[in-house]
């Protein structure tokens, strides 16, 4: 199983180091896929088990790109795995299809293991599966589905950060409809916590989850660990 810490703009330099250091000797990190995804301030070398991601990255080696990180900062942190298309990016930070496409592109010839997010705000889950399926649709224009270091998170955008989930019978179809586009390992993500993850994780489909606000307390990103087992 994969299961991923997304600290967003939280946590600092420090506190991301104390955290990794607790999760070390979490056992569990052993038997699974275990990826902490700090903010770029706080990248650092991790302890064994654990892979460290960055939460975006520029489609450039270096150059003149204010504010941006390129493949030469990530090298000195050795970090080769990027999410790419998260619900934040796209809606908060205005990032279309198109640059997200090329991102991934990007990323994919630079040989790196991409997180790709997508899922759809709460109108369309509304107008019920074909209509969410058809918007789904449109968020992997442009992406290579049969990329190798692909792992696809599905993240209602109505459910990240809000304490509200889909139903299980919502995430299986979901997961179902995207396992019929890929055959990289699928997450889910919204609103994973300590308390709802194992029955998440033991859905039909689900190969991990993706976990934000419920990750930045360490003790219970390792339960979460746990209950993958
Ligand atoms: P959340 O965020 O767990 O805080 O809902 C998940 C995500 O955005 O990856």
């Amino acid at each position: 199983m994969i299961i991923a810490a997304n600290f967003k703009t939280n946590m600092t330099r420090a506190s991301t180091s104390e955290y990794l250091n607790t999760l070390s000797k979490c056992e569990e990190i052993k038997s699974q896929r275990v990826i902490v995804i700090p903010p770029s301030s706080a990248l650092q070398d991790a302890p064994a088990g654990v892979e460290i991601a960055v939460q975006n990255a520029y489609t450039v080696r270096s150059g003149a790109f204010t504010g941006e990180l390129g493949l030469e900062q990530l090298e000195e942190f050795n970090v080769n795995t990027v999410l790419i298309g998260h619900s934040e990016r796209r809606h908060v930070l205005g990032e279309s299809q198109e640059e997200i496409a090329k991102k991934y592109e990007y990323f994919k010839n630079e040989g790196f293991s991409i997180i790709y997010c997508l899922g759809e705000p709460e109108a369309l889950r509304d107008e019920g599966e074909e209509a969410l399926e058809a918007y789904m649709q449109t968020q992997l224009d442009g992406i290579d589905t049969t990329y190798e270091k692909l792992i696809v998170a599905y993240e209602p955008v109505w459910a990240i950060g809000t304490g509200r989930v889909p139903t299980n019978e919502q995430i299986v179809e979901t997961l179902s409809f995207l396992n019929t586009k890929t055959e990289a390992p699928l997450l889910y993500g919204g609103s994973v916590k300590a308390e709802n993850s194992k029955e998440i994780l033991h859905l039909d489909g689900c190969d991990g989850i993706l976990v934000g606000g419920a990750s930045l307390k360490v003790e219970d990103f390792c339960t979460m660990i746990k209950n993958a087992k």
